[in-house]
């Protein structure tokens, strides 16, 4: 089904977060199209594709989804950005769509370190993060999302098996009520972030169930073992190996 843009707007309630929204039928990538097109410059803007030809995912994999029935999009924030605050962007948005997806369909949604959103240990969305860099300062934020929506199977072979909301909740779903939500939960995440960021890490916190538990980290080069046992404030990683504690800055995570 085609993506009413009118439904959509009438359930947004931000500022400036999808304020401006280009709807497009086909892309190689909402995240590539975003962060290198000179025409797309407002902050907020949100893009959303029926159809991603390179869809990206981390660590260079590619983002699979079918055409029409999922959410794949990504969201241009323009200013000037302190390196260390980007983890807490990563942290709000798994957040905001967790809480969108609680609150639409009543399911139990974990987050997992760094960004991924799962429902019973399965993927239902994944984040990806992008920026650019002038005079060593960040001054673009691409955030790239794919929400499993409507996709009623996955084949394939995948690290985290995949789901969609539709699998979980036994019925299809509204995608423009959810994009509004997201939105609207991402923008009151980030104006909360300014001032309590203790806040969004504390309702990241409750919602991942790997904390205190036994992980196997495994970054470019090396894979760690430790326990995982919180994140600190500005949302990296505190793994602790015996009597030391490391910070984790990334790294793919499995309960071993
Ligand atoms: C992950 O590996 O979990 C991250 C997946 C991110 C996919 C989204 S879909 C919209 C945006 N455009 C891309 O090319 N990738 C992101």
């Amino acid at each position: 089904m085609l993506f009413n843009i009118e439904e959509f707007d009438i359930k947004l309630d931000t500022e400036f977060i999808g304020r401006n929204f280009i709807y497009c039928d086909e892309v190689e990538s909402t995240n590539e199209l975003l962060l290198n097109s000179k025409d797309f410059n407002q902050n907020g803007t949100v893009l959303l594709a029926e159809h991603q030809s390179k869809g990206k995912g981390r660590k260079d994999k590619v983002w699979i989804s079918s055409s029409g029935q999922n959410l794949t999009f990504s969201v241009l924030l323009k200013g000037e950005f302190k390196s260390r605050k980007i983890n807490l962007i990563n942290l709000g948005t798994s957040l905001a769509i967790a809480q969108a997806i609680e609150n639409l369909c009543q399911l139990n949604v974990e987050l997992k370190w760094p960004n991924d959103v799962l429902i019973d240990k399965k993927k239902i969305a994944g984040i990806l993060l992008e920026s650019t860099s002038k005079n060593n300062k960040v001054n673009k934020i691409v955030i790239g999302i794919g929400i499993n929506v409507n996709q009623p199977n996955f084949p394939g072979k995948f690290d985290i098996p995949p789901t969609s909301i539709r699998k979980e909740f036994h019925s299809l779903v509204n995608r423009e009520r959810l994009l509004s939500e997201v939105l609207n939960n991402l923008e009151q995440n980030f104006e909360t972030a300014k001032e309590q960021s203790d806040k969004i890490m504390n309702d990241w916190r409750s919602r991942c169930k790997m904390i205190g538990e036994k992980v196997k980290i495994i970054d470019d080069e090396r894979t760690k073992f430790g326990i995982f046992e919180d994140i600190d404030d500005e949302g990296f990683m505190i793994l602790r190996q015996g009597d030391f504690s490391e910070k984790i800055h990334y790294g793919d995570v499995n309960v071993r």
